[in-house]
């Protein structure tokens, strides 16, 4: 089970794994693992899933060993929201019944699974281009900042049922993610998906370091309430 998981995780042989009736061990059914990202809009529509083959400069991987065996949702209204939301009485409504549930995987799985996530790093160049400041931001001035004057919050949930349903929500980000990455991908996220949603705003330095540590203070936040 574990040889063929990670086999299956390479991408290697699906057919391999639908005979041993473990078809939810094949992630590259529905995951990019081998790049490149998607380079057309159609293909990007396509996507069943987030892309993976740059797992290992994106995710921590304790993060991944314990949601794998425990997934939950991190899209609030999945892989794209226009796919799945319908027009309520109180204006847009998430279709739950149209979202899937995420396979989750033992243990053991889950540990041999995100050891092997945690190899494919393609982007070091980028990774190695950001440094996080020490420095606190008051709750109060990240989400001012947040919402407000840099607009993240149109797109971003920061509680649950709180904020914007096209991104993942970030709430648990810091939890999920290496800070680099978060730096990284808030200066550019074109620079790690050409077709990203996610718009460039051309933060300053400044901004982006306020930014990641606001991000750190919500997961904490969002610990500390559970
Ligand atoms: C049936 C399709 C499907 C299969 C099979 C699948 N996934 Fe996923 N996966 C998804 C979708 C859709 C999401 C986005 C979930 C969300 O955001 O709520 C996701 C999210 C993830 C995430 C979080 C990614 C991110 O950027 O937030 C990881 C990590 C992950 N999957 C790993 C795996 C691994 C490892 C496997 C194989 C053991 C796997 N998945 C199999 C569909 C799939
Ligand atoms: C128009 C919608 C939109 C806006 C505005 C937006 N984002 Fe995003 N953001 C996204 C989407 C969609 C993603 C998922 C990555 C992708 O699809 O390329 C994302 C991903 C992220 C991620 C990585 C999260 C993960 O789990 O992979 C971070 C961190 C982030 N955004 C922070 C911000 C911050 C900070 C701002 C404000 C400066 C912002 N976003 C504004 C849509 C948006």
């Amino acid at each position: 089970m574990k040889r063929i998981l990670v086999v299956a995780l390479l991408g290697f042989s699906a057919a391999a794994v639908a005979e041993e009736g473990v078809l939810q061990g094949d992630c590259a059914a529905c995951h990019n693992i081998k790049g490149p990202t998607a380079q057309t809009l159609k293909a990007v529509f396509e996507k069943k899933a987030p892309d993976l083959f740059y797992a290992g400069n994106k995710f921590r991987q304790e993060w991944l060993v314990s949601w794998l065996q425990k997934p939950t949702r991190i899209r609030p209204a999945g892989m794209f929201h226009g796919d799945h939301i319908k027009v309520g009485v109180k204006g847009d409504e998430i279709d739950t019944s149209t979202l899937t549930t995420h396979p989750a995987l033992s243990k053991a799985d889950a540990t041999s699974v995100a050891a092997e996530l945690m190899k494919l790093k393609p982007h070091d160049d980028l990774i190695a281009k950001e440094k996080v400041e020490p420095g606190t931001i008051s709750m109060q001035m990240g989400e001012m900042a947040f919402d407000k004057f840099l607009g993240c919050m149109a797109c971003h949930l920061i509680e649950p049922e709180y904020g914007g349903l096209s991104g993942p929500e970030l709430y648990t980000a810091a939890k999920r993610l290496q800070p680099q990455y978060m730096l990284s991908f808030i200066r550019s996220p074109q620079a790690w998906d050409p077709k990203s949603m996610m718009p460039n705003k051309n933060l300053s330095d400044a901004n982006i370091q306020k930014m990641a540590r606001y991000l750190e203070s919500l997961s904490k936040e969002a610990a500390n309430a559970k």
